[in-house]
């Protein structure tokens, strides 16, 4: 099975041109101008006609909560919805985490996520594992998930007595790492400070939504941020700072890698969309913006934006961790503290990215594919394979139409959630096909993937994106 994309922009990280690209089964077999009049391009079994529109690599989400249990419910996509709604967005794959429970192996973690996801998901997915319990045996079997596929852990700074970990375990497990390659993310809040905050706003009859941001205050992000990137120095290993939503954060890690720490950073399009003042909504709508870190005061925002054109951050995942505004999120009704932690975001962020970046002139389309794609891919063990267009990669294409305006809507969303963070919100541009490693899972506003069609990515350990040009 061949299919020809002509008269198509085809962009990648390093360059933008006019060509055609030849797919041959799953992978891409050329690359090139005029291709569309050439042998076996000429006869190619599908042609899809892309003039006017770019041809990027599949979006690389390496952040994702897919069934989560979190807050006393459950994430409310599960590999199957989820997966959908992030082809449907432009996302071919994404990377979960996996959970280790108290008491658990890492492997037992990991398999009870592989049997959730493996008949499901739409899509290609690797899975990082949370880890919540360091022991010798722990730090042991940390090598043999990398053996696995498996080369990053999630260690948590913030929620005391559900994921937190004090900076003993944490010095150990990056240690480890030091040893096999792997690589430590960390979600960096000093959950000790905020538990102290969030129990005396408690006390003092302060339970509405906008509580949640006034008691995880951004200094709390700098202070835990700055903490990991001294914890990895004095290892000796590079880090990962998951959902970086603040200034202060940034700061530190810029701070870090302008004396030579290799710190890297993601960000998430709902803290450079979303504020403070979505929080604060009325009544009890601020709880559909509830997540953590939470959303900051808007003039963040300007702060992280101009991270992402200098590279101090490197990718732009979406922490996807939906819950159901009337039934989950209402569960806070009288407490923000007992409001799930989490939005919905896998299907947006392509789009999100473009619009707010691309067409609104703050970075260029090779830096979206960056971004979107090709940096996640490279540090999460996936590159060349994924996160690129290039001959003898995977076929995960997506067609984007520039030019189509529409409005983002739970009405019209693919997200198993009942609402979007973005209601109303206009937007440029449309993935029109999304391919999956020859397959097409979207095109003429109809889905045509199947569950299970996914496969589990075995990725290799850490390697670093060398800074754009
Ligand atoms: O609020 C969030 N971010 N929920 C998902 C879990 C996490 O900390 O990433
Ligand atoms: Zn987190
Ligand atoms: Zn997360």
């Amino acid at each position: 099975m061949t299919t020809l994309i002509k008269n198509g922009t085809v962009v990648t990280a390093a360059d933008m041109a006019r060509a055609d690209v030849l797919i041959d089964g799953e992978r891409i077999q050329a690359i090139g101008t005029g291709l569309a009049e050439t042998g076996t391009a000429a006869a190619a079994d599908t042609v899809i006609d892309a003039a006017g529109r770019y041809v990027m690599p599949g979006g690389i989400d390496v952040h994702t909560h897919m069934e989560l249990p979190f807050g006393g419910t459950f994430a409310s996509d599960d590999f199957a919805t989820g997966t959908a709604a992030a082809a449907w967005g432009g996302t071919t794959t994404i990377v979960d985490f996996a959970v280790q429970s108290y008491g658990e192996t890492l492997a037992q973690g990991l398999d009870r996520w592989l049997e959730k996801a493996d008949p499901k998901s739409h899509i290609d997915y690797g899975l990082h594992l949370i880890v919540r319990e360091i022991s010798d045996g722990i730090l042991r079997e940390m090598d043999r998930m990398i053996d696995r596929g498996v080369p990053s852990f999630k260690l948590f700074m913030a929620y005391p007595g559900v994921f937190m970990l004090d900076d003993a375990s944490i010095f150990r497990a990056m240690s480890r790492t030091a040893d096999n390659g792997g690589l430590i993310m960390l979600h960096a809040e000093n959950g000790g400070a905020i538990d102290v905050l969030v129990q005396r706003y408690l006390a003092e009859g302060k339970t509405a939504p906008v509580n949640h941001g006034l008691t995880r205050p951004s200094s709390m992000e700098g202070e835990a941020t700055h903490r990991a990137i001294a914890l990895a120095e004095l290892a000796g290993v590079p880090v990962y700072i998951v959902h970086l939503s603040s200034r202060e954060a940034l700061s530190a890690v810029r701070e870090g890698r302008s004396r030579g720490v290799p710190a890297y950073a993601e960000t998430c399009p709902q803290y450079l969309y979303l504020s403070l003042d979505d929080l604060a909504r009325p009544g009890f709508e601020g709880a559909k913006f509830v997540c953590s870190p939470p959303l900051r005061p808007a003039d963040h925002q300007a702060d992280l934006w101009r991270g992402l054109v200098t590279d101090d951050l490197q990718v732009v995942s979406t922490d996807h961790c939906p819950f159901d505004y009337k039934d989950q999120k209402i569960l806070g009704k009288d407490d923000f503290s007992a409001i799930p932690n989490g939005l919905p975001g896998v299907e947006d962020r392509y789009t999100l990215l473009w619009d707010g970046g691309v067409a609104a002139g703050h970075i260029s389309p090779t830096r979206f594919v960056e971004l979107i794609a090709t940096a996640p891919a490279r540090m999460f063990g996936l590159y060349p394979r994924k996160g690129t267009l290039a001959p003898g990669a995977d076929a995960d294409v997506v067609v984007f139409n520039p030019d189509a305006e529409r409005t983002l809507s739970a009405t019209t969303h693919h997200m198993r959630v009942d609402y979007s963070c973005y209601e109303g919100r206009k937007v440029r541009g449309q993935p029109e096909v999304v391919m999956q490693r020859g397959n097409v899972l979207v095109r003429d506003g109809k889905f045509l993937g199947q569950p299970g069609a996914g496969r589990f990515l075995q990725r290799s350990r850490f390697s670093p994106a060398p800074a754009p040009a």
